[in-house]
């Protein structure tokens, strides 16, 4: 009998010995798995570090931990080394493009961006000048710019190798010497009238060194060889007819077969491949406010 209850009293501290020691067994990988998790949602941080290294993790947290580097790794990766760059770069280009003191201040009928700088207006890098678009009275670059002037030259010369004889009868206008010309129509023919072929002060092309007029200011230069030579060949050179025949409700100003406008060699071989007029090709208005 007494030997039974030894045996009971054995049994019973045997129990319950297995079952602390169970206990702190199954205790003891929780922390465990929580670790690994841990590290390798830390691995982003230490660059890839090894957070599994650890030989005291479990084939299975370690299996869990490849697996959650696995799903976890692209996006860390994604995000650390394409995502913030890309974000740098953008924010870049926001802090220069406000240094410069341009905005955004819409969006063309064609989806391009109408950017403001210094008061003059952009559209796909090119300075926007018409009815709706104006310059500032102290934009003054004195004269056709050099590219301007150099594209000029090139036509001229290829021109001439063929006989024929290009001047530019006006190139560069002020702003002062375009409000006497406007006054000077606006008194002769009217404002109605006169809005129809002269720029007010502030709208005229001729303002920006980019535009200029070539021989004589007349419909009958479009007859000329010179007139059809530069309708078919301006767009070499980089100019395109600003003014098109019947383009008056796009563009805002009667046909103007001498008027040319300086856009790149690029642009202007898609300008006039398209048909369109500037103001058609990007979707702009051409109206007085
Ligand atoms: N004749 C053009 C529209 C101008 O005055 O600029
Ligand atoms: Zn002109």
């Amino acid at each position: 009998m007494k030997q039974k209850i030894i045996f009971i009293l054995l049994l019973i501290v045997a129990v319950t010995l297995l079952v602390l020691f169970g206990c702190s067994l199954f205790g003891g990988q929780e922390p465990a798995v929580t670790q690994t998790t841990t590290d390798v949602s830390a691995v982003p941080e230490t660059d890839g570090a090894p957070a599994t290294a650890d030989s005291s993790v479990t084939d299975e947290s370690k299996t869990a931990a490849r697996q959650t580097e696995e799903t976890t790794a692209p996006t860390a990766e994604t995000t650390a080394a394409d995502l913030p760059v890309e974000t740098t770069e953008q924010e870049e280009q926001t802090q220069s493009a406000s240094a410069d003191g341009s905005r955004t201040v819409g969006v063309s009928a064609k989806g391009y961006e109408i950017v403001e700088i210094n008061g003059l207006t952009y559209v796909d890098g090119l300075l926007i000048v018409n009815k709706t678009y104006s310059l500032p009275s102290s934009y003054t670059p004195g004269a056709l710019t050099s590219e301007t002037s150099a594209a000029f030259d090139r036509m001229q010369a290829d021109a001439a190798a063929e006989g024929l004889n290009l001047y530019v009868s006006s190139g560069f206008r002020s702003y002062e010497l375009q409000t006497s010309l406007y006054n000077r129509y606006v008194a002769a023919d009217g404002k109605a009238a006169a809005d129809r072929y002269s720029a007010r002060p502030g709208h005229s092309e001729h303002q920006t060194g980019l535009a200029m007029d070539l021989n004589t200011i007349t419909n009958s230069f479009a007859d000329t060889a010179e007139g059809k030579w530069v309708d078919a060949n301006c767009y070499k050179y980089g100019f395109i007819l600003r003014y098109p025949l019947g383009k008056e409700a796009e563009t805002g100003y009667m046909y103007e077969p001498w008027h040319l406008r300086y856009v790149g060699v690029e642009k202007a071989a898609a300008i006039y491949n398209s048909g369109l007029t500037l103001e058609e090709y990007y979707g702009l208005t051409s109206v007085y406010d």
